[in-house]
């Protein structure tokens, strides 16, 4: 007699899926948090700047206008004309048009809808190591199988075109890759890129771009889109954003891609129909006045996320076993264990010390929550707000070295 219960069911790919050790680390802190206690949120990667003024405005324009309907499934027209002029002022890539943008919620699901429409079952990707773990998961959604490419330390996590090489097989359909890079505000300079280029045209091999961090860059570090490398030619490309850290617009839920492949033109519109049906039409509007209106709060968020970044920096200074890596970009702060820190703490590891500085409220993720590559890390994100990056930078100093 069949039954509904979880144990008569055969395995599922969901079951592979986690929900992730940031999502537990945010519910201790945010039971800690209720309960009354102090708690820094350096686990969080939501940006806790309000969006600007003219972005809200447009959200309560669009809902009194009535644009409650349906909307187009592959994003308003005006919304994807805008998005396609930023794409060619802004990111340089050649001659976009309207039809080669598709807007999503959020750059997560443009890299569902993406992988959906781009992987048969078993197609590799070769993704960096360690990486913000959806992007894996997502392939894996897909039928796919990522295989990561370690980034070292001491290589200053430099995605290398000569390791990627490495780990294609005949099984490689795409790259991945992701600059500014979640988790090590790495950032991919143009000579690493055409390389990367050069590999993919040589290789016949798609690029999957996540420029979700574009914005969020530090001087004289400088955001270049791989497409606009490429000139006329990117078919291979697709390159994906989010309004979520440019805007801080992450609770609206709003980012998008580019592609001028017929294939995906034609598939990916199917896997929006049958997940969302057209992005929510306020946050389009929201999204369109954010990409046309004045842009002043772009650079003041970046001005601000880089001084929380040398606040967390300074909480390490001088302190032995701990080897934060300089972000080019980004909010996040990845800091390199040396395995003596454990013995010393009386903990096993990387993993132990994570729980320990979330018990005292002082939320990170532990490096293995990213791969497999880089277990003796933590990453701290400073998106919360200055004053909170003061003072647990202070408490964080303070437990690391007394702890
Ligand atoms: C590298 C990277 N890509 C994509 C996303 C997804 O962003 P969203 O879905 O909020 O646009 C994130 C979010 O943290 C990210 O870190």
């Amino acid at each position: 007699m069949p039954t509904l219960t979880a144990a008569a069911h055969p395995p599922h790919r969901l079951d592979e899926i986690s929900l992730g050790k940031i999502v537990q680390i945010r519910e201790q802190l945010l039971t800690a948090q209720a309960a009354g206690a102090r708690v820094f949120r350096f686990e969080s990667g939501d940006p806790g700047f309000a969006p600007p003024a003219h972005v809200l405005e447009a959200v309560t324009r669009a809902g009194l206008a009535g644009q409650t309907h349906y909307v187009p499934n592959n994003g308003t027209p005006e919304l994807r004309r805008a998005l396609a002029a930023k794409a060619v002022a802004k990111n340089r890539i050649a001659g976009v048009r309207e039809s080669d943008v598709f807007v999503t919620n959020g750059a997560m699901h443009a890299l569902f809808v993406v992988f959906g429409s781009l992987l048969d079952p078993g197609d590799e990707v070769v993704i960096p190591d360690p990486m913000w773990t959806e992007v894996a998961e997502n392939i894996c959604l897909a039928g796919g199988v990522p295989v990561g490419v370690p980034l070292r330390p001491d290589q200053d996590f430099a995605y290398r075109p000569e390791a990627i090489e490495r780990a294609l097989t005949p099984r490689t359909r795409a790259i991945f890759l992701n600059s500014p890079h979640n988790p090590t505000g790495a950032v991919l300079s143009r000579a690493t890129l055409q390389a990367i280029l050069d590999l993919a045209r040589a290789r016949d091999l798609w690029i999957v771009a996540d420029e979700a961090y574009e914005d969020v860059i530090y001087p004289p570090a400088a955001h270049t889109s791989i497409a606009a490398l490429a000139g006329d030619d990117w078919e291979r490309i697709v390159s994906i954003y989010s309004f979520s850290k440019s805007h801080a617009m992450a609770g609206l839920r709003i980012g998008y891609f580019l592609t001028r492949s017929p294939l995906l033109q034609e598939r990916a519109p199917k896997l929006l129909r049958c997940t969302i049906n057209g992005v929510n039409s306020l946050a389009q509007a929201a999204a369109l006045a954010a990409v046309t209106g004045n842009q002043d709060h772009v650079a003041a968020m970046r001005a601000e996320y880089q001084l929380r970044r040398d606040l967390l920096l300074d909480a390490f200074r001088g302190l032995d076993g701990f080897d934060p890596f300089p972000p080019q970009g980004t909010f996040f702060l990845w800091v390199t264990l040396d395995p003596a820190v454990y013995a010393r703490l009386g903990l096993a590891d990387a993993d132990a010390l994570s729980r320990r500085l979330a018990a005292q409220g002082i939320g990170n993720t532990p490096g293995d929550a990213f791969g497999l590559a880089c277990p003796d890390a933590l990453r701290f994100s400073s998106s919360c707000d200055t004053a909170m990056v003061r003072a647990g930078a202070a408490a964080l100093r303070h437990a690391l070295a007394v702890s």
